[in-house]
């Protein structure tokens, strides 16, 4: 059938038709380690800068940050700490602070995620799925940039050089598509608009002078808390999540060859979220299919509200809140992308792009 001809292999055409750009500079960075971390993506990353937006997706109170230190809530959408903070722990870094226009105080990294925001400027004005607006004052993807490419101003080119970007979002974009996109080749085009729109971000980022970038995947949408159905996935929600993370790695790829040093990774996190829910017990955990706060309710909230009751052990439980990993789950992620074997993390761990 013509269709399904075109999944296997119109879908994955190119995206990134950029120019072949050569890099005429050779920058010599200290082979000892990476001095910088940049942070872009939603609320998986979002260290607290919309805490001062005008939002209410915020995670700026108890029990959010019961777990991180000092017992605070920092506004990160987690237990404790996020992926990123554990990354920033290997790479020897502090944790990137959130964004603020100051130059100087990006000189070890600088965090300009914001929770609901998407790959779309559209994506995390209205999420009627999780029953939250943000009002449009979130910091989209591309208002991210634009703020790195004012604080990278003040910043050494070979620093930049030398940095690691990281890149998490996608997951509200896929929450957002409509129902009625769901029909296939809805999505289809759907999908393929968010992908060319995506391409650009590294793009500029590239141009800004960035080299090395780990891109994360899209959790598996389809089996976080807010979709599972019982205690099954929802198969609509893997189909996504596999076409749009097989697009992702398609056009890293791309833009690999025809970006003269682009060095990116891509690192899995919904296959290792498949494979702790095949066997939670070894890895330590009893629950994958509820959030652990709050610990229950009958409206379906994404968020767990200040002063909600949670689980006793959060440790044990894959998710914090509907959609949000626990830092238990994030430090299984981190240990296999920094130094795990290439099944979740290719074409290298972070270890070995920190070092190249
Ligand atoms: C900018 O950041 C540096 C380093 O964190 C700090 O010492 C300085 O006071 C900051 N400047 C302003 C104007 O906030
Ligand atoms: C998003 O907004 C930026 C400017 O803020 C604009 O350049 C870009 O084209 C917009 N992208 C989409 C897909 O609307
Ligand atoms: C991975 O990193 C951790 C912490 O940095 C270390 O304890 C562990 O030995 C490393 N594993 C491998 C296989 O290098």
């Amino acid at each position: 059938m013509a269709f399904w001809k075109a999944l296997a292999f119109g879908f994955l055409v190119v995206f990134c038709h950029a120019s072949r750009l050569v890099d005429h500079h050779h920058h010599h960075h200290d082979k000892a380690g990476v001095h910088a971390l940049f942070v872009f993506g939603d609320s998986i990353v979002d260290p607290g800068n919309n805490n001062n937006l005008d939002t209410i997706a915020k995670a700026n109170h108890l029990p959010y940050g019961f777990k991180f230190k000092g017992h605070e809530a920092s506004g990160r959408f987690c237990d404790g700490k996020l992926a990123v903070d554990l990354v920033a722990e290997h790479l020897g870094l502090p944790y990137p602070p959130p964004y603020s226009p100051n130059s100087s105080a990006a000189t070890q990294g600088m965090n300009f995620g914001s929770a609901t925001s998407g790959i779309l400027n559209s994506t995390g004005m209205v999420s009627l799925q999780f029953l939250i607006t943000s009002e449009g004052s979130i910091l989209s993807l591309s208002t991210q940039v634009n703020l790195f490419s004012h604080v990278a101003k003040g910043l050494p080119r070979d620093l930049i050089a030398s940095s690691i970007f990281y890149i998490s979002t996608g997951n509200n974009d896929m929450a957002s598509i409509e129902p009625m996109h769901t029909i296939i080749s809805q999505f289809h085009a759907q999908l393929e608009f968010i992908s060319n729109f995506f391409c650009s971000l590294p793009q500029r980022l590239y141009d800004l002078g960035a080299r090395k970038f780990v891109v994360v995947g899209i959790l598996n949408v389809g089996c976080v808390p807010a979709t599972q159905l019982g205690d099954s996935c929802t198969e609509l929600g893997e189909w996504m999540t596999k076409r749009f993370n097989e697009q992702l790695q398609t056009m890293l790829e791309e833009m690999r060859t025809s970006h003269q040093g682009f060095t990116p990774i891509y690192a899995n996190a919904a296959g290792i979220m498949d494979e702790v829910m095949r066997d939670p017990a070894a890895f330590g955990m009893s629950n994958v299919h509820q959030g652990c706060c709050p610990s229950s309710s009958i409206i379906p909230f994404m968020f767990c509200y200040p002063g909600a009751f949670h689980c006793k052990d959060s440790s044990k439980y894959m998710f914090w809140d509907l959609v949000h990993p626990t830092e238990a789950f994030n430090t299984i992620l981190v240990q296999r992308w920094y130094n795990g074997s290439t099944e979740y993390v290719s074409p290298m761990n972070i270890a070995a792009l920190a070092a190249a």
